[in-house]
């Protein structure tokens, strides 16, 4: 079914947004803030579909059909909001606004009320896949209630990446609820590219095999359960050579991961939220770590490693030593941002299916793998599962992998290689499973420092010791 719709800021994301939306036999009404990029769009692409160009903002808005549907396509932040304050004035009631950005989901929260109350529907929608999925069918996350998700759904639906017939896009929730969703994902996103960093600096380290080699590990590994678009995509980096050198492309590239902040939120959020999302975190930091050249470059002119050289005696099995170290952490990782999607619509009153999900994540976006389909499995036959990782699958990868994932985080310690994600997964996996972790300990202290009371395993209620006197214990 063909629809109309207008989509302002036409920099790559947005203009292949158009063209998707064109292809799919859409009529779509442009406008950029210059009219340069509108008319190169219509210049280079306007056979492939039914384009209008406008000029200004009001002749965009002009050009519409009642309830206009628009989406921006500019950066988040304070462009989005400008565009906003631009637009809203014109839109009439019942008309819909839609963000397609990596918009902080608490602007989004802020967005829809204000453009609620003037009886405008908003609907904040993570968008993934780049420029290649903008283009042929992206992951499409929209918030906001579910009556604009009547409006704008099937039109999203349509152009969105299809896997065993069902498009990628599924109405997450209310308000914030889709761009904090798409934040979460990239969170994980963070986390499987630093866990995968971390098995070629292994492969590379313990094996002294060349990029072009590990690329072709990586490549094998695709055939498995860690089938993923990150894995396909290192194969393809790591084979890379660079023209000018003719070095591996890995080698000329600068080691220092940059990041425009997604990643960063979702730990934040989830320090608010108490979930704890080692493996983001980690990834987050590890990028931290990579960018502080001069502490990096004073630490390497003095700090010492092990003098051991790693020998590895058997080839093939450290190769899948490390592969199944890699397939637990990455389970690890995606359990936590799970566990953060719970806590984020307990907390903000969200019904975020998580099957649905898993699912929308199978096709079109960064992290679009195999064993979502087992979360979303998961998520439909365990709904108050507290964790996948005592799902009998999920517990089976992990568990059996176990003993080469504990070889593969003590031999990076052992021979100074910086494994912060396997470590970290690793930890958490152990922690999780403990029957007595030390935080007892923990407890007393803040009891005899602070009289922050403890609560005892045998009796109800809390208790506080009397440290600086005779050491009994009264109720709190
Ligand atoms: C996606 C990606 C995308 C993100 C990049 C870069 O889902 O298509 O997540 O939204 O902008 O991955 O993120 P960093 O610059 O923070 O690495």
């Amino acid at each position: 079914m063909s629809d109309q719709i207008g989509v302002t800021g036409l920099a790559v994301m947005g203009a292949n947004l158009a063209r998707n939306l064109a292809r799919h036999g859409h009529q779509v009404v442009l406008h950029n803030r210059s009219r340069g990029r509108t008319d190169a769009l219509v210049e280079q692409h306007g056979s492939e579909g039914d384009f209008v160009p406008t000029g200004t903002m009001e002749e965009f808005v002009g050009a519409l059909q009642r309830p206009r549907k628009v989406i921006i396509m500019v950066q988040a932040g304070a462009a989005t909001d400008a565009v906003i304050d631009e637009i809203a004035p014109l839109l009439e009631p019942g008309d819909v606004l839609m963000d397609g950005g990596n918009a902080r989901f608490t602007d989004t929260i802020r967005r829809t009320e204000a453009l609620t109350a003037q009886g405008l529907h908003f609907v904040g929608t993570g968008i993934s896949g780049g420029e290649e999925g903008a283009l042929n069918g992206p992951s499409i996350m929209p918030g906001g209630s579910a009556e604009a998700y009547e409006l704008v759904g099937p039109l999203l639906e349509s152009i969105a990446a299809v896997v065993d017939g069902q498009p990628c896009c599924t109405h997450v929730g209310e308000s914030g609820a889709g761009h904090f969703v798409k934040m979460v994902h990239n969170g994980i996103e963070y986390a499987d590219m630093q866990l995968i960093a971390e098995a070629y600096d292994l492969l590379r380290s313990g094996l002294g095999l060349s990029p072009a080699e590990i690329g072709d590990v990586f490549a094998s590994w695709n055939d498995g359960d860690l089938e993923s678009y990150l894995i396909e995509i290192t194969a393809q980096v790591l084979r890379h050579t660079d023209a000018d050198t003719g070095r591996p492309f890995v080698d000329v590239v600068l080691d220092e991961a940059e990041q425009k902040g997604t990643g960063r939120w979702t730990v934040q959020s989830a320090l608010d939220l108490g979930v704890p999302v080692s493996g983001i975190a980690e990834a987050v930091f590890a990028r931290a770590l990579s960018g502080h050249r001069e502490q990096r470059d004073a630490a390497q002119r003095v700090l010492p490693g092990p003098d051991t050289r790693w020998e590895v005696a058997d080839r093939d099995a450290f190769i899948e030593s490390v592969r199944q170290a890699l397939y637990a952490s990455k389970v690890v990782a995606y359990a936590q941002g799970f566990d953060q999607v719970t806590a984020g619509a307990d907390q903000h009153g969200w019904d975020i299916d998580r099957a649905a999900l898993a699912r929308i994540w199978r096709g079109g976006c960064i992290i679009r793998a195999r064993f979502l389909d087992r979360i979303a499995q998961v998520y439909t036959d365990e709904p108050d599962v507290t964790t996948l990782l005592t799902n009998d699958y999920f517990r089976g990868a992990v568990s059996e992998g176990q003993e080469s994932w504990r070889q593969v985080v003590a031999g990076a310690a052992r021979n100074g290689i910086p494994a912060p994600g396997f470590a970290s997964a690793l930890a958490y996996y152990d922690g999780l499973r403990a029957d007595r972790l030390p935080a007892a300990l923990i407890q007393g202290l803040r009891d005899l420092f602070g009289a922050h009371t403890y609560r005892r395993v045998d009796r109800e209620g809390a208790f506080h010791t009397m440290w600086g006197e005779d050491g009994r214990e009264v109720s709190a």
